[in-house]
């Protein structure tokens, strides 16, 4: 079996999911998966509703800074790998607080790591040989890039902008420590931005569905230029049960779709497809919606990912374009209102407040 953590996140959700071979038609994978999850205000069980029932997956609420949970967990079920999402992920709150994603994806790494490694440090060679502990990471490490910069390849520099960044790459840079000083099997995935379903609606694109279809304003930071280069999660998934099959130990991925899009773009497709599968009552575009706001502090300005090195060494691909992603990610959005509901209650609309000032 393998430990997850974060699973009931965006993309650990749908990790989980995928792992599990639900709900896509992919076969049913024997191999159970415990899910450690804090639930933070990004966590929502509701995520794996259809696993109700299903033995292959054993939920846990808790960190992963509580050492002697992770501790107790690695001891009762014997994982062979560790695949690490939990995190706390909007570059928006961090700047709003950064002191949750310091104690998150810095102290609680560390924490994860100090349990894998006594726990890997006992075992009988062979499950030594095989043990993996797999970090997710993020793009956002290696900072901006201009215009015509080359994309992030695995040996750019690292310099992060945001408190998240740095987080990230302060958790990035104890992994690489724990494999050269302890010899810790470890892998790395560094992802471009992701989208698709479960996604929260704080993040550009969910959030601009949830705002066009409830009539509210669709807010652009800044000139709306800033470049992201978009990944469909499912092919983040499957990138990642590939590096944890074959990646070399040690060694760092990037994983990207080559799929470079300024926001504004991202919006206006967003609103063209919006207009064909569910127009406004009163015949005008979402678009007239998009209004300009006030620029992020400290606003990257362009990410893009070359992934020439997963691809060539581990022979994976993405299976979505932008074009064929997007237009999922909305009919899930348009299927799934309730969820959307669901987590636009309570605790997110006291962000809705901070952020741009509502106060529905
Ligand atoms: P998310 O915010 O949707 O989910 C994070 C999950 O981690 C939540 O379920 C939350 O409850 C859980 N969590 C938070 N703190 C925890 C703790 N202390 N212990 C246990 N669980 C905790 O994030 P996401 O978008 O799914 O991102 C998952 C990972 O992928 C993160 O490490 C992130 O940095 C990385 N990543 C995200 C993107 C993206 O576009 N979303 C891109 C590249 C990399
Ligand atoms: P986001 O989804 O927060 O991801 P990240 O900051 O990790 O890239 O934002 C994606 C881009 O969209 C980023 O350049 C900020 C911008 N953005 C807006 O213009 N308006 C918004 O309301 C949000 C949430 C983001």
């Amino acid at each position: 079996m393998i430990l997850v953590t974060g699973g009931a996140g965006f993309i650990g959700s749908n990790f989980v999911l995928d792992w599990l071979g639900q709900p896509d038609g992919v076969a049913p994978n024997p191999e159970p998966l415990i899910n450690l999850d804090a639930l933070t205000y990004a966590g929502n069980l509701e995520n794996l509703a259809g696993l109700k029932g299903d033995s292959r997956h054993i939920f846990v609420h808790g960190s992963i800074g509580d050492l002697d949970l992770i501790t107790r967990l690695l001891a009762e079920y014997q994982p062979r790998a560790v695949i690490n999402f939990a995190a706390e992920s909007h570059v928006d709150r961090s700047i709003h607080g950064p002191e949750d994603f310091i104690q998150t994806n810095i102290v609680g790494t560390f924490h994860l790591l100090e349990a894998a490694r006594s726990y890997w440090q006992d075992l009988d060679p062979e499950r030594k040989d095989h043990f993996r502990f797999l970090h997710v990471s993020t793009d956002e490490v290696y900072g901006s890039l201009a215009k015509d910069d080359p994309a992030f390849a695995e040996t750019n520099r690292y310099e992060p902008n945001s408190p998240y960044s740095a987080s990230k790459a302060a958790s990035d840079h104890l992994v690489r420590a724990y494999h050269h000083t302890y010899g810790l099997p470890v892998l790395t995935t560094n992802c471009s931005n992701n989208y698709g379903p479960y996604h929260f609606p704080e993040k550009l694109i969910p959030l601009v569905i949830h705002n066009a279809l409830a009539g509210k304003p669709l807010p652009i930071y800044g000139d709306g230029q800033q470049i992201r280069d978009w990944l469909y999660v499912k092919d983040h998934c499957a990138a990642i049960r590939r590096v944890l099959e074959a990646g070399k130990l040690g060694e760092v991925y990037n994983i990207g779709g080559w799929n470079e899009k300024a926001n504004l773009d991202v919006v206006h497709t967003l609103c063209a497809i919006l207009d064909e599968l569910s127009p406004r009552a009163d015949g005008h575009s979402y678009r007239t919606q998009i209004t300009f706001v006030t620029d992020r502090p400290g606003h990257d300005r362009r990410y893009a990912i070359d992934s020439t090195k997963l691809e060539r060494e581990l022979g994976w691909k993405p299976a979505e374009t932008f074009e064929t992603g997007i237009r999922k990610t909305v009919l899930w959005y348009l299927d799934n209102q309730a969820w959307v509901n669901n987590v636009t209650s309570g605790a997110y609309r006291d962000w809705l407040g901070k952020q741009y000032g509502e106060t529905a």
